[in-house]
């Protein structure tokens, strides 16, 4: 991971974060961020669904050992678009509801967050 991912923070807005513009999603699928700093620092992955166009957002954690699943920055979806991978030991969660279906956290589920979509920008409504 590069010190320039490292660096990409999310804006707080009126009221809301904003985690990233719905465009910053078109290159890769998907947009890896930093929420806060020290102890209240959260990793947060934001991802579109395939077939839908649908977005979401989760807890950027395995739940297998708890590191981010991307080795690259915003890259977290297979080549089809259809499950977020884990980098580490290739676990495979589907994008609609984080849901682990093939790796060693087999049944288990990445932390969704709530968001919605305003004007092109995505925005988080509650707090990590
Ligand atoms: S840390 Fe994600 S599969 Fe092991």
């Amino acid at each position: 991971m590069t010190e320039a991912h490292r660096q990409r923070r999310a804006q707080p807005g009126e009221g809301s974060t904003v985690l990233c513009m719905l465009a910053d999603l078109d290159a890769t699928g998907a947009r890896t961020l930093t929420l806060g700093a020290g102890e209240g620092r959260r990793e947060v992955l934001v991802v579109r669904e395939g077939k839908t166009g649908a977005v979401r957002a989760y807890v950027n954690a395995c739940p297998h050992k708890g590191t981010p699943l991307e080795t690259f920055p915003d890259r977290v979806l297979d080549r089809e678009g259809r499950h977020l991978v884990c980098s580490t030991h290739g676990a495979r969660f589907r994008v609609p509801d984080g849901l682990c279906v093939a790796g060693p956290c087999k049944g288990a589920r990445l932390v969704p967050l709530a968001i919605r979509c305003d004007g092109g920008r995505i925005l988080l409504v509650e707090p990590v």
